[in-house]
């Protein structure tokens, strides 16, 4: 990102080399995913929140690259769990080499990122962050199987499970940022309001687009429901419902079913989910732009709001 200059390559540049590794498979798969890397979001906002709130530090280099780095691994364990076969355009690791070693390289770039966060000078506060996030990320994907198989999510559990598995790491991204810059306490909070909205804002998007997207997604869509998950778009249409319990048993009945899918999907056409799910999304962005009065106006926060408002319109 142009704007980020020196910060930002630096930033790319510790990512690349604290991966480096003589196992040749292994930095050959390094290799591969770094070529085709992302949108690189989490350490775009880090960096974007310092320079709001203050100047960037070596701290900051550390706790941008460490996010991004734990936002890889979750989703090479995210795409064994879905059994996903496409990321980012092109095969998933799992589909390469097999579920195992997307498992193990996942392993490898959560360690790394883990190596950086002990490195740094506000380690005693930033590694609790960080744990707690790993801790929310772990339960928002069993809960998420646990709710796959009973088929009960209330749009409180959605919330629950959206925050674990994608705001909670916008949220440290945005807390590390903060604390390596020594903001005041009216700055940490509003950075974290922002993420975990930003965050949130991020998965109705993702969910929105799981029943929307295109080709240019870049990994396939309609997934969701096909492995039982009810999302935003589903709730909605369940709201005030007289048949909610006749949907969501054929949502249970999805593996032995799977025509049910349409049926389920003509569903949520009919009764206007994917608008309800966009009216939701609009509220936590507005929550995010809004997170950003905090800040004194700036270039920085300029772009924080335009990543906040990307998702109202994002295909990708
Ligand atoms: C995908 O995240 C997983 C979700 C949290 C929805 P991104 O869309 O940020 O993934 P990349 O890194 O840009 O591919
Ligand atoms: C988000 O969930 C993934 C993680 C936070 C690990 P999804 O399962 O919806 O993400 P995609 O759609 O596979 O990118
Ligand atoms: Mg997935
Ligand atoms: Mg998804």
């Amino acid at each position: 990102m142009a704007y980020l200059g020196a910060d930002w390559d630096r930033t790319l540049a510790l990512i690349r080399s604290s991966l480096h590794t003589d196992v040749g498979l292994l930095e050959d798969t390094n290799g591969r995913i770094l070529s085709n890397s992302g949108k690189l979001l989490r350490p775009m906002v880090a960096l974007l929140l310092c320079r709001a709130i203050g100047s960037v530090s070596d701290d900051s280099i550390s706790y941008a690259a460490a996010s991004e780095m734990l936002h890889n691994a979750t989703l090479m364990h995210d795409d064994v769990a879905d059994e996903s076969m496409e990321r980012r355009g092109r095969p998933t690791l799992s589909a390469l080499l097999g579920p195992g070693a997307a498992v193990l390289v996942g392993d490898y770039w959560l360690a790394r990122a883990v190596d950086l966060v002990v490195r740094t000078g506000h380690r005693d506060t930033a590694i609790p962050l960080f744990a707690r996030t790993l801790t929310d990320l772990a339960e928002g994907e069993m809960l998420q199987m646990e709710k796959a198989s009973s088929c009960d999510t209330t749009e409180e559990d959605y919330l629950r499970i959206i925050h674990c598995k994608t705001g909670s790491l916008f949220c440290v991204a945005a807390e590390t940022a903060a604390l390596s810059v020594d903001a005041s306490a009216e700055h940490r909070a509003a950075a974290l309001t922002f993420a975990n909205a930003l965050g949130n804002a991020f998965q109705i998007k993702d969910d929105i687009l799981d029943y929307a997207g295109t080709d240019s997604l870049g990994k396939p869509v309609g997934v969701d429901l096909r492995e039982q998950k009810i999302t935003l778009p589903l709730l909605g249409a369940l709201e005030g419902s007289p048949r909610e319990s006749e949907i969501r048993q054929m949502v249970r009945e999805i593996p032995s079913r799977p025509e049910y899918c349409d049926r389920i999907r003509a569903f949520v056409a009919e009764r206007g989910g994917i608008s309800y799910a966009v009216r939701r999304l609009g509220e936590w962005v507005e929550q995010a732009v809004c997170a950003l009065d905090a800040f004194a106006d700036s270039p920085a926060r300029t772009y924080l709001t335009d990543i906040a408002r990307f998702n109202l319109w994002r295909e990708v």
